[in-house]
């Protein structure tokens, strides 16, 4: 009897298989049939855009344009059909998802996956076909703009952060892209910038999220990056896209350029960009035929004088089509919505992602039940945050601000607000303008703490030009405004103080001492002041850990001490001269302390871990491993806590950091519950990028396996054995 239903079972499973086989076949066979009814013109518009966010289709045979928008926090408001300007539509507001470096402060796979089915059905309601997102460029120091908007300083947690966001978009029928490839790591000269970079640093550090997109999370489209690597235009750069990408990689997907990010036709026809994107007119946003692009008029006459082949021009129509019968020629897509639920999930990532860095005398949770006075003080207590930081900007269809938040949630409280200090707004074409008086402001502020039991400061960057936006990156680390001298001021009058820093970045902290307790809240979208107000209160137990260091000061920063050409470059080169030591990899092997380390994030609740495997484990190259802990809520209150598993290696052939993360697992668990958790590694994992060889080795021999709850924190060791 069991012979026969696994025979049956065998029967059923080949029939999946094949079945999944053919269907690739049909698709194949059908673009066969598709390619050889186009006209070389018909082909040749399908590789650039038609619009500013769409690449045109084949309306004889039925095939529609590709419709793309930003961003990676939700669906930005349309655009104009061939200039910048909003549209100004009255029906795209949208729910504004928390920033990319929350989510991977969430260190949970399940919230990215849900970020991206929400993400997917908001874009789909707009009818678009491509979302712009997620972006996995790596955290190399605190400076770059658009961090706020990438997913931290370590490759594994941005790969297996990425990888369900991307398959969650992808399962409503939107194509997610995978941006901005390679090495886009600062909005300074980024149009240009020619990055030099060790092979070992590229493999291990700059590459792994993006190769695990497009392999695991298979990414129906990839956008090339603004800066050149080895002298070439990531947009159409034959080393990442045709050998890394396509070839070692098997990338079957599309790759488009960044906007006006393309410079040459036979480069961009033979270093394997498929559509031209975003190329401006001979000026600034020029209403110009579309058919002046690189791949459009220019590339007709290369393939009509035999300059470029027939086959370079099918090969990228075959992938656009690809991309069409997954997405815009599909008829069983779903409609999509916006709003509703999505609320939800973006408040449960927020709540997921936010740090309590620092909570002195366990000041937090605070009892809203109380009738306490509150001065909540500073302008990111008001700032509406969804607006500005550059592409991935949002009209969102709420945004609660902090204050709104506090005020709902401490009714019994007697609030009192004051902004403390202002940036200057900045209107396009105008000079950037401040209406208050600085020093009332900060009186004001320093006289309302003076009257209050407790002082909340809500501050940090904003998302304006140099403080967290693309297109130019922060001066310092400093907070701006004058906001380090405010709170110095505040302290003086009143100690008591909880610090909300809405930030994208690392920043330094001169008051760290004097201050009882700190929560990093990043940019968390439409439900920002409800979160705030969530883990404030205690009605949610804090459980982010931080995606990246934060660093006690630039200098200690590895990118930052090497010197102008490691950053930002002399205007036409830039050498990463640190190479695989990015953020904790460098901080701990040089044992530079810093202020919090990658992977920190305190909990309301406390946790007993202890190990539950021992003696050396045995691995053969071509297996797993897996070490098992065992975690107990030893508190009063529900939390959860995120295992982290380092690999050490002493003794190697190569110089290794002290530890680099291989595995993490997030455990929620109620007061007194235990819960024994598993995390494996593959063998394979443990290899080091052999610059020599030009590929992966496995060194054999004995490896440290550290669990810890942060890259500082190791609680116990185990070891094992690679034959
Ligand atoms: C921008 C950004 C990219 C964005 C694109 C369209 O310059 O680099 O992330 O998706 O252009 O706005």
């Amino acid at each position: 009897m069991k012979r026969l239903i696994l025979l049956q079972l065998a029967f059923l499973l080949s029939f999946y298989f094949v079945n999944a086989q053919e269907a690739d076949s049909i698709i194949e066979k059908k673009i066969d049939v598709l390619i050889k009814q186009m006209t070389l013109d018909e082909k040749v518009r399908m590789c650039h855009a038609n619009s500013k966010f769409s690449s045109r289709g084949v309306p004889r045979l039925g095939i529609p344009d590709l419709k793309m928008s930003d961003g990676p926090h939700g669906v930005r408001a349309e655009i104009s059909w061939a200039t910048w300007d909003y549209a100004k539509w009255t029906n795209d507001s949208v729910i504004a998802f928390p920033a990319l470096t929350c989510l991977a402060a969430t260190f949970n796979p399940q919230m990215a996956y849900e970020y991206g089915v929400a993400l997917g059905e908001e874009a789909r309601f707009r009818n678009k076909d491509i979302i712009l997102a997620p972006g996995v460029n790596i955290y190399r120091h605190p400076l770059n703009g658009r961090n706020f908007e990438y997913m931290g300083e370590d490759p594994l947690l941005a790969a297996q952060m990425a990888v369900p966001y991307i398959k969650g978009v992808q399962s409503i029928g939107v194509a997610a892209c995978i941006k901005h490839f390679a090495l886009n790591n600062q909005e300074r000269w980024r149009g240009h910038i020619n990055v030099k970079v060790s092979d070992r640093a590229l493999y291990e550090i700059y590459l792994p999220a993006f190769k695990a997109a497009c392999q695991e999370g298979d990414a129906w489209t990839l956008m090339g990056a603004y800066n050149k690597y080895n002298s070439q235009h990531c947009s159409h750069n034959d080393f990442l896209l045709n050998k890394v990408l396509k070839k070692d990689w098997g990338y079957k997907g599309v790759v488009m350029s960044d906007w006006n990010a393309t410079h040459n036709t036979l480069e961009a026809a033979n270093n394997g960009l498929d559509i031209e994107m975003g190329t401006w007119g001979k000026r600034w946003d020029t209403i110009f035929d579309f058919s002046e692009y690189y791949l459009a008029k220019p590339f007709e006459q290369a393939l009509l004088k035999g300059e470029v082949s027939e086959d370079v021009l099918n090969d990228k129509v075959r992938r656009i089509l690809r991309l069409c019968l997954k997405t815009n020629m599909r008829t069983d897509r779903p409609i999509g919505k916006i709003g509703g639920e999505h609320s939800i999930i973006a408040r449960n990532i927020a709540r997921e992602g936010i740090v309590l860095l620092k909570n002195n005398n366990q000041m937090l949770p605070l009892d809203a039940s109380k009738t306490i006075k509150i001065a909540v003080i500073g302008e990111n207590a008001v700032k509406p945050m969804t607006p500005g930081g550059g592409s991935s900007e949002l009209k969102a269809l709420y945004e609660v601000s902090p204050l709104d938040g506090i005020q709902k949630r401490f009714k019994n409280a007697a609030i009192t607000y004051s902004r403390g200090y202002e940036s200057p707004t900045f209107a396009w074409g105008k000079k950037p303008e401040l209406k208050f008086n600085a020093d009332s402001l900060a009186k004001a502020a320093i006289e309302a703490a003076s009257k209050a039991d407790l002082v909340i400061f809500v501050g940090g960057l904003n998302k304006n030009f140099f403080q967290d936006s693309e297109g130019g990156d922060r001066k310092s680390m400093d907070l701006p405004y004058n906001q380090d001298s405010l709170i110095n001021e505040i302290l003086k009058v009143n100690p008591n103080m909880l610090m909300v820093l809405l930030t994208g970045n690392a920043v330094s902290m001169p008051w760290i001492n004097k201050v009882p307790a700190i929560v990093q809240a990043w940019y968390i979208g439409s439900e920002a002041g409800n979160v705030i107000a969530d883990v404030i209160s205690g009605d949610v137990n804090p459980s982010g850990k931080l995606p990246f260091t934060f660093p006690v000061k630039l200098e200690d920063c590895p990118a930052i001490r090497n010197g102008a050409i490691s950053y930002p470059g002399d205007s036409i080169n830039q050498e990463y001269k640190e190479g695989i030591y990015v953020g904790y990899r460098w901080y701990l092997t040089q044992k530079i302390k810093p202020l919090f380390p990658f992977g920190y994030g305190l909990s309301y609740t406390t946790f007993d871990i202890k190990p539950a495997t021992s003696g050396i484990q045995k691995v053969k190259a071509n297996e797993t491993f897996t070490i098992k802990a065992n975690i107990t809520n030893t508190g009063k209150v529900k939390g959860s806590e995120v295992l982290q598993l380092y690999v050490r290696k002493p003794k190697s052939v190569v110089d290794r950091p002290l530890r680099e993360l291989r595995a993490f697992k997030k455990v929620a668990l109620e007061p007194g519950q235990t819960s024994t958790v598993e995390l494996s590694v593959a063998a394979q994992n443990l290899s080091f990028y052999d610059e020599k060889k030009g590929s992966w080795t496995l060194e054999p021999g004995e490896y440290l396996i550290e669990v810890g709850t942060s890259a500082e924190n190791i609680l116990f060791t185990n070891k094992i054995s690679v034959e």
